[in-house]
Parts: C-alpha cells; structure tokens; sequence
C-alpha cells in the first residue's frame, strides 16, 4: 500500500512523454486509431480495474465498451465486432479463465492487448501487444499496488485513444497535468492513515458491510468489498448507490454499516439522497469524501477527506482509504494480512 506514491510515478514515467503532453504506447502490431469497439476480459480486482477503464474509454475516448468477467467470456460464445480490440488484464499473466478468453479471441481472429505485471508471463507472450506495468511483485495476495497501477494505465489508454479521436489539445494538456499529480495526491491520501486506523478500530466488530459508488467509483466500491471480505473475511457487497434502494436497502439497520464514496460535482445532490434513506434506517456512514465538498451536518458518522482531483485519477485516489480501512479492521481482528485463508 505505502510503495504506491513510488510505483505509480514509475508506471508514469514508463508512459508519458513529458516534453509532448502525451502518453506513449509500445510498438504494437495494430492500429489503435482504427478501433471502433473494445472488450475487455479479466478477472477479481483486475475485472474491477477494466470497469473502470470502460466508464473512462467511453468518457474521454468515447469507443464503446463490452466488459466481461473471464470465467464467464470463455464459455459464452460472444460475437465479437470487427475492427475491435480485445482487452485483457491481469497482474500475474498466469489467470487461466483470462488466458483462455484470450486464446478462444485469438481463435476468432481478434488483436488482443494485454495489461500486465509479470514479464514473460504467459498472458504477455500470447497477446499481441502489451503494456507492462512497472510495479514490482505483489508480495500479499491481496492485489492493492497492482490495481492502482492497472487504473492508472487505463486511463493513459483513454487518454491516448482519445487524443486519436476527438479529445483537444487543451483537454489532453489538462488530463496529463492531472496524471503528472497522482503519486503526490496518493501519498497526501495515505497521511490519512492514522485517522483510518481510527474509524478502523470502531467499526472492525461489524459483520456486514455496504460499499456505495457511483459511475467510476462503483467499481471502487466493489473493490473496496472484495478487499474488506478477502483480509478480514467480513462479508461486504458493492452496490451502485442509487441501487441501493432496490432491495439492499433491506440489510440497512445499526448492524450494517455502510461506505459512501462522495466527490463533489452533478452527482453529489443524487448521493447525499441516498445516504439520507440509510440514515433513516439508522445505518451508520463512513463518507470518504473530496474536500470541496460539504456535506449536511450529521449525516456522515465518520468522513475521510481525499483531495479534489481530476475525474481521470479520481478512482486512483479513492481507492487509497478503502485499502487501508480493509488493512486496519484486518489487523485489528489480528487476521494475517498477508497470506489470507
Ligand atoms: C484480489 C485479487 C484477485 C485477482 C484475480 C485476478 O485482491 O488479487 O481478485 O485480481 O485473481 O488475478 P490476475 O490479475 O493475476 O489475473
């Protein structure tokens, strides 16, 4: 979690290319310009990390996106699109479900791109381009250092898809400035440690937990679950917040606490509505929210401030306070983090 600052600055300089504002993509045997249509396929956390790209390629590149667990893919004979481009991810390149979907593509006569941590591994020698993630091993099992750095090269993708399309110079400018800022707005994020591991210590004793997200923070939500269930094995779920109300509403009581993520912008009006129909069911809040924006007094139980960024890091930085919520109640269980069951 603490080597993040340092790995995403080393994904970054692998990528940008300072002088020209621009990210700069390996030599691949296919042209990026010409992709009409993108399917992405992975697996767990790095399933996470293409929903988010896909919220990203459709926003700043806008090429359509299908996204697909890998399991699932392989089996379910899916037409796939010319002149689309398959995306695989995964950190170990050694997924076998990721592996065979992207050899039944390869079958079907698709270019496949692969996203991954391990050189050599099997997935980077069958696919036919490849980004490399630059971040070292993953000593846990727990993927925390591999999925930032996994976002944070979908959104150079978007970046660099989108300066192919219809994204301007000025937005590109701006969109590499925001970049640029991660590793720092990642290390102010983990200065909060000491107050997580306060709210930590007060909420370790739940058994249920809801993490709420919307668009580009939904898959932080169920990334934030699947932490919070894989190191301390407390059940947890993510819903898309304003999902909530069809059905795991019914879950909310004292027992159940939930974690809203709130950025300010167009859906913070939305996001306070839901937190106010838990609070009417007297769940308790944990907001992990941007610091431009004010929240109604007394809604929130506990906040965690992340800073106000760019809606292309934005992910990046809220995962931050979910790892180390997940890290602290583990630890405060007296669970081995490391090597979970
Ligand atoms: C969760 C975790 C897993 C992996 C998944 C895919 O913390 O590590 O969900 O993300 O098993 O693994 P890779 O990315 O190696 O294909």
């Amino acid at each position: 979690i603490y080597e993040q600052p340092v790995v995403v600055a080393q994904t970054l300089r692998a990528y940008l290319r300072r002088m020209e504002n621009e990210v700069a993509m390996p030599d691949m045997d296919f042209d990026l310009g010409a992709v009409k249509r993108i399917t992405i396929v992975a697996c767990g956390t790095s399933f996470y990390a293409g929903m988010v790209a896909k919220y990203w390629f459709e926003t700043f590149a806008r090429v359509p996106v299908d996204i697909d667990v890998a399991s699932e893919f392989r089996y379910r004979n899916t037409p796939l699109f010319r002149n689309s481009l398959f995306f695989v991810i995964s950190q170990s390149g050694e997924t076998i479900d990721t592996l065979a979907g992207l050899r039944e593509a390869k079958r079907k006569g698709y270019k496949v791109l692969a996203v991954n941590n391990v050189v050599g591994s099997s997935i980077a020698r069958e696919a036919d381009g490849g980004i490399y993630q630059h971040v070292g091993p993953e000593i846990g099992v727990a993927s925390t250092k591999a999925f930032t750095s996994q976002l944070l090269i979908g959104a150079m993708l978007a970046l660099y898809l989108g300066r192919l399309r219809d994204m301007s110079f000025s937005d590109g400018t701006e969109y590499v400035r925001a970049l640029k800022g991660v590793p720092d707005l990642v290390r102010r994020t983990l200065e909060q440690a000491p107050h997580i591991k306060e709210i930590a210590k007060r909420y370790a004793h739940y058994h249920d937990f809801l993490f709420l997200g919307r668009l580009s923070l939904f898959p932080v939500a169920l990334e934030g679950a699947l932490k919070l269930k894989e190191i301390s094995y407390i059940h947890a779920e993510g819903y898309p917040a304003a999902e909530m109300k069809h059905g795991p509403i019914a879950l909310i009581s004292e027992q159940c606490p939930s974690v809203f993520f709130v950025p300010a912008g167009d859906m913070f009006n939305k996001i306070v509505s839901s937190m106010q129909e838990i609070k009417a069911r007297k769940g308790r809040i944990i907001a992990v929210a941007t610091t431009n924006c004010e929240l109604p007094p007394g809604l929130a139980d506990d906040i965690i401030r992340i800073p106000e960024c760019h809606e292309a890091v934005l992910p990046i930085v809220a995962t931050i306070p979910v790892q180390l919520l997940s890290y602290y109640i583990a630890v405060e269980l007296q669970r081995d983090v490391d090597k979970p069951r």
